[in-house]
């Protein structure tokens, strides 16, 4: 259901959840504010419509507990500049101070919630509790409104239960995630590949799972891919090693050849001694690694070959970094992967929080992309084919 299903909204109290889980540093600084600016579409549509906005959000995973540390103030800060209005942030998720701002609103004023995960009811395993939390989220509003795609896996207070209690709609930027990553989901326009990265192939069990069926070509790098290497007979030095998961890797590299589904692995890597910036970095053959050394990047015969495959793809997602892109001497994989698919022409989706904020903080142009996705769980289990209880909640 549409925002236009909600009817005129002018003069309505709407209940947004947004997801504005962004990276701080250590002085609480937003280092990608992605997120965010992705939710603009939707408050401003609200805005526009005369709405008394009411925002949602987590920060984080404060566990039910009142943490500094984990106070949107950050966020409401950022909104205030970029909506170029006032955004005030409540001093409590649905206390007292929420309740008043909430009734003090005028027609077009933002309102940010405190972190509904000081909540403990917000993601309780018990729904009694989640409903309760729900029911004191709807006494505020009129409408409620999904539009935090990262969090939809979830089924918690503020993004599932509130759903059933008031005339709910899914907001833009839930409907162009839906949209970007169903071109992956049906029917994707061919060669369709895969690039797949970041530390853990447990993380990426049932995507690559379900992609084998799928995809026509896997590429492998980032920490899960020394894994694989292991499940080919390498020695891996002290490379990053899920024990437990080399003989679903080798599972993997079977069904490959079986289903006829390119899978490369990275054929060389960039070693250095200890997971550093300032660790002197080499390259070796990825059937050599040194005992004493760890992988943390791709080689360049590797970037090359990821390249080159991407490049003559029609459709193409790419979830998680080839190396540690954050020191500059392992950030070359990740780079090359991003810049192919900079160059070529297929239709680009690059998913998971990490490999976004690389696209970003790496330097390359975010409109040569066909779509970030905000999602890092959330668009690997659509991926998958899983059902999201925040967006089936919402077909209902
Ligand atoms: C994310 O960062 O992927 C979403 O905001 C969900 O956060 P969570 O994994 O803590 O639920």
């Amino acid at each position: 259901r549409t925002i236009d299903s909600l009817g005129d909204l002018a003069g309505k109290r709407v209940f947004v959840r947004s997801d504005f889980n962004v990276p701080l540093d250590a002085d609480r600084n937003i280092t990608d504010d992605g997120r965010i600016r992705a939710a603009l579409p939707t408050l401003k549509r609200l805005i526009d419509a005369g709405a008394k906005v009411i925002v949602s959000a987590h920060l984080g995973r404060p566990k039910g507990e009142v943490k500094p540390e984990f106070s949107l103030a950050p966020v409401a800060a950022r909104l205030t500049e970029l909506l170029a209005q006032d955004v005030a942030l409540a001093g409590d998720t649905v206390g007292e101070d929420a309740k008043a701002r909430a009734a003090a609103l005028e027609d077009g004023q933002v309102l940010l919630l405190e972190n509904v995960r000081f909540d403990k009811r917000e993601d309780s395993k018990v729904d009694a509790d989640r409903e309760s939390l729900a029911a004191e989220y709807a006494s505020l509003a009129d409408a409620f409104v999904s539009d935090g795609f990262g969090v939809v896996h979830r089924k918690q207070a503020s993004v599932y239960d509130i759903a059933k209690l008031l005339p709910s709609a899914a907001g833009e930027l839930v409907f162009k995630e839906i949209d970007s990553l169903s071109r992956a989901t049906q029917n994707p326009e061919r060669p369709y590949t895969v690039v797949l990265g970041g530390s853990k192939v447990s993380d990426k069990i049932g995507v690559i799972d379900n992609l084998l069926d799928k995809a026509d070509r896997l590429l492998i790098g980032g920490g899960m891919a020394f894994t694989f290497l292991k499940a080919l007979g390498y020695e891996i030095g002290t490379s990053l090693l899920e024990a437990d998961q080399v003989d679903t890797a080798a599972s993997y590299i079977e069904r490959a050849k079986a289903n006829g589904v390119t899978l490369l692995l990275p054929t060389d890597v960039v070693v250095a001694p200890e997971f550093k910036a300032d660790s002197p970095a080499s390259v070796v053959s990825a059937d050599s690694i040194p005992a004493d050394q760890m992988g943390l990047d791709i080689g360049p015969k590797s970037g090359t070959a990821y390249a080159d495959a991407i490049k003559d793809s029609k459709t193409i997602v790419w979830n998680g970094p080839m190396g540690v892109f954050e020191f500059e001497a392992f950030a070359a994989g990740t780079k090359a992967v991003a810049q192919a698919l900079e160059d070529g022409d297929g239709f680009s989706i690059v998913g998971g929080g990490d490999s976004a904020a690389a696209v970003r903080n790496l330097g390359f142009n975010e409109s040569k992309f066909s779509h970030i996705s905000t999602g890092g769980g959330a668009s690997l289990e659509f991926l998958e084919g899983k059902e999201l209880p925040g967006i089936a909640v919402l077909e209902d």
